[in-house]
């Protein structure tokens, strides 16, 4: 079965072919990050507009690079939340009038879920083992830093995840504090290279560290604020930098962001004893975070699922991967098809079938 996928949630607008779930034919993405790294951050109805302009071109891309026509494609996907709106609403309207011309069927996926499918894509033989499970899941990226708990087959929970700031937010608005462009997420992983990570101690959000005791519920959840602030506090716009000084910066923030994801993590794998941990979005192409994270997990004996890199980011191999299975399910959306926005919506269940 042919689908074809469409994302376009932020501010990448993709288009992918993929059949049965798992072969991907084409995994088109044309990212917008220049038109908005002048503002520091996306603008949602700039990223619609954009949408409106690239999706076609995308998804002829799609069926070119695949080899295949529109007459081929056996249904279609999209990302119907959690997003930006008007970003997300333009890949809706399109996906709903490319189902109805060719009389498609048409599945709404969650971009949320679709991160965390994105692991097991590359990996079939994972769904077929029963000690597979539970698995753990954290997805960091720009809009979701959050522990999953995925018991069995569509049964998933929330164990723990950011009170304030993403981790991908945290790397960019570390970015934009210490004058980088816009994601700063890659930009601070480069400069970072030449600095000293022991060089500033930053707050470890939500551990128990630097004296303050911690809240039981809070012990999988995140907080991202405080190292931002402390960010802030260091750098002296007033006065310039020297290049050894930033990259000290950088190296110090970003360990600090890492080392909570990888502590959380490690000790959530372990107290709900999960055999398979599965690690992706945005931050996920940080190689500190894969290393480390890698070490941890795996010196845990479990094993550790990450993405390959055009997936790892936004795209729509995922969503359309993902909608294999909920149609396999059943699931169809209708024209009635809508936008949404709430994470909790948006734990759709049942998702991993096995074959
Ligand atoms: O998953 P994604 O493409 O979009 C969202 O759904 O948010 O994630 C984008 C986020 C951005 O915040 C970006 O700075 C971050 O991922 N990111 C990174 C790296 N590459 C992308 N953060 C840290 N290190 C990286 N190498
Ligand atoms: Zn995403």
């Amino acid at each position: 079965m042919l689908i074809l996928g469409i994302e376009t949630s932020c501010d990448e607008t993709a288009a992918a072919l993929v059949n049965d779930g798992e072969e991907v034919l084409a995994n088109v993405v044309s990212s917008q990050i220049e038109l908005h790294g002048g503002y520091g951050g996306v603008v949602p109805e700039l990223a619609a507009r954009e949408h409106v302009r690239n999706l076609d071109p995308v998804v002829e891309q799609a069926l070119a690079e695949s080899d295949h026509q529109a007459k081929d494609i056996d249904a279609v996907a999209v990302t119907a939340g959690p997003g930006l709106a008007p970003a997300l609403l333009v890949g809706i309207c399109y996906a709903k009038g490319f189902a109805l011309a060719g009389n498609l069927p048409l599945v709404g996926v969650d971009h949320f879920t679709a991160h965390i499918y994105s692991c097991l894509m590359d990996n079939p033989e994972i769904r077929r083992r029963k000690k597979a499970y539970p698995m753990l899941a954290l997805v960091v990226s720009g809009g979701h830093t959050t522990l999953v708990l995925i018991k069995n087959d569509g049964e998933m929970r929330i164990v723990g995840e950011t009170i304030d700031d993403a981790a991908g937010e945290a790397f960019d608005k570390g970015g934009k504090i210490l004058g980088l462009a816009y994601p700063g997420g890659p930009l601070i992983e480069r400069l970072a290279k030449k600095g000293d990570r022991e060089k500033f101690r930053f707050p470890r959000g939500l551990t128990g560290a630097g004296g303050k005791k911690l809240d039981p519920e809070n012990r999988y959840n995140f907080s991202f604020s405080g190292v931002k602030t402390a960010l802030l506090y260091k750098v002296d716009p007033e006065k310039k930098m020297t290049e050894q000084e930033r990259a000290d910066l950088a190296a110090s923030y970003q360990e600090a962001i890492i080392e909570v994801l990888i502590k959380k993590t490690a000790a959530a794998a372990a107290e709900f004893e999960a055999p398979t941990v599965l690690l992706s979005g945005g931050v996920a192409s940080n190689r500190i975070l894969r290393q480390r994270m890698k070490s941890e997990i795996e010196g845990a004996g479990r094993s550790l699922l990450i993405p390959p890199p055009p997936c790892r980011t936004d795209n729509a191999a995922m969503v359309a991967a993902l909608a294999w299975h909920e149609l396999k399910l059943g699931r169809k959306s209708d024209l009635n098809l809508n936008v949404y926005n709430r994470i909790g919506s948006s734990l759709v269940p049942a998702a991993f079938v096995p074959r």
